[in-house]
């Protein structure tokens, strides 16, 4: 079940009718639920009753400090990948115990700033990184506790963009270097290491390549025990796809996943991580928009609406497909639409011969699964103003990231002194 459900012929989040936000907020903009962060967050966690596990939201997939409260509240850590993130997740009230810094190159900056925090685990993903962190946590008497990213060289099978564990990928060290590795790192001054870490890609919908790469890593932990590592956390990423269409997509549950984990990794006794982004939040989100105009074209019928690209990339930058419903119960679908916003790329692009129901300028349109890489992914190109992102939580809605105002975006920028 949902919490983005039609009631009393109307699309409602939990029990606010969209209709409602859109006529006091405005258009377009992007709606969570509460209760479905939350219920994400529990089925993982269910998934892995009885291990020592820590579920660490990837934060990326959204960043509102209201979300990632929510999930703060019912015991999340954080995955982070910049500083950023760190302090958002700081800010939001998740505990530095709690967090674990990915990313392929923290500067030193970042190190500086996550050593003083007081996080976790670093994921660390090359020598001169490793280096640099030893030199800094030496210099500042902390130690960092540490694990190796590693790249399994396995095909997640999902779209070439967010695979990161073949070989050819830039992410982590190759599996054949990682016994060397570890071996320098437990030689170096500021360093303790505690794990493994992999994350082989994002949206995949197969759970044979997480098997395999989850294989490849188990042998590696015992073989890093026998050369006398103290190997405790073992950090498998996050990755788990979501059904964009509810229709024809069946990717795994997350209870499927952690049996599957649990059964190749648990006899290892570690304290299991986890890196979910959108799996959390993906589902729980959507994109409200409007009808500007429907326009015949040649062969083609357009519906022109308020929401473009730069408010919601993924269909034009990854071909990524997403549901589009009225948010007006209508069951007769009656119409082929090319649904596209207003920026001037053909790229400006929501879906291409979509059926929906008829349509005209006025009506609001739920583009669904847009809970993850939404508004995080969100620009002000053709200065649009970023959209503002509303939370539900059952009779109550708040607006937890304002609508800018032109001024706010154009005095962003500076005239110098000799153009004036
Ligand atoms: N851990 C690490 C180290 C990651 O790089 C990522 C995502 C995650 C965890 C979370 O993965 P998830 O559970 O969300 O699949 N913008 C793209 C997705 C990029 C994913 C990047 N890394 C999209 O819109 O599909």
């Amino acid at each position: 079940m949902d919490h983005f459900e039609y009631k009393q012929g109307e699309m409602h989040v939990e029990n606010i009718p969209v209709r409602k936000i859109a006529e006091q907020v405005g258009t377009p903009f992007y709606c969570y639920s509460s209760e479905t962060l939350i219920r994400h967050y529990k089925v993982f966690c269910e998934a892995f009753e009885g291990q020592d596990f820590q579920l660490c939201y990837a934060v990326k997939a959204n960043t509102n400090q209201a979300v990632i409260r929510t999930l703060a509240k019912v015991g999340s850590g954080a995955d982070v990948v910049s500083e950023g993130e760190l302090r958002r997740a700081l800010r939001a009230g998740i505990p530095a115990e709690k967090i674990v810094y990915s990313g392929v190159a923290k500067t030193e900056r970042e190190m500086a700033f996550a050593l003083e925090a007081g996080i976790f685990q670093f994921n660390v993903e090359s020598e001169p990184e490793l280096h640099q962190l030893s030199r800094i946590a030496t210099n500042m008497g902390k130690v960092a506790a540490i694990a190796f990213r590693i790249n399994p060289d396995v095909d997640a099978k999902t779209h070439a963009k967010i695979s990161t564990g073949k070989a050819e990928n830039k992410f982590g060290i190759p599996l054949s270097r990682a016994r060397a590795i570890y071996a320098e790192a437990a030689k170096l001054s500021g360093i303790r290491v505690q794990g493994v870490d992999l994350h082989i890609g994002s949206q995949l919908t197969d759970l044979d390549p997480f098997a395999e790469a989850f294989r490849r890593i188990a042998s590696l932990v015992e073989d890093l025990r026998a050369d006398g590592h103290d190997i405790s956390v073992l950090d498998l990423g996050g990755g788990l796809g979501i059904p964009y269409d509810r229709e024809t997509s069946k990717p795994p549950l997350p209870i499927e996943y952690g049996k599957m984990a649990k059964k190749i990794v648990g006899h290892l006794g570690c304290k299991i991580i986890i890196e979910p982004g959108r799996l959390l939040v993906g589902n729980a989100g959507i994109l409200v928009s409007k009808v500007i105009y429907t326009k015949q074209g040649e062969n083609r019928n357009f519906l022109i609406i308020d929401a473009a690209m730069n408010d919601l990339v993924r269909p034009s930058m990854y071909d990524a497909y997403h549901e589009i419903v009225a948010v007006k119960e209508n069951k007769v679908a009656s119409s082929v639409y090319d649904v596209v916003g207003p920026v001037c790329e053909t790229g400006d692009t929501f879906a291409r011969g979509r059926t929906l129901p008829e349509l005209a300028s006025g009506d609001l349109l739920a583009i669904r699964s847009a809970g993850a890489y939404g508004a995080v992914m969100s620009s002000t190109y053709n200065t649009r103003p970023l959209i503002p992102e509303i939370l539900v939580k059952g009779d109550d809605y708040t607006i937890v990231r304002e609508r800018p105002s032109y001024d706010d975006i154009i005095e962003l920028d500076k005239i110098p002194e000799w153009l004036n």
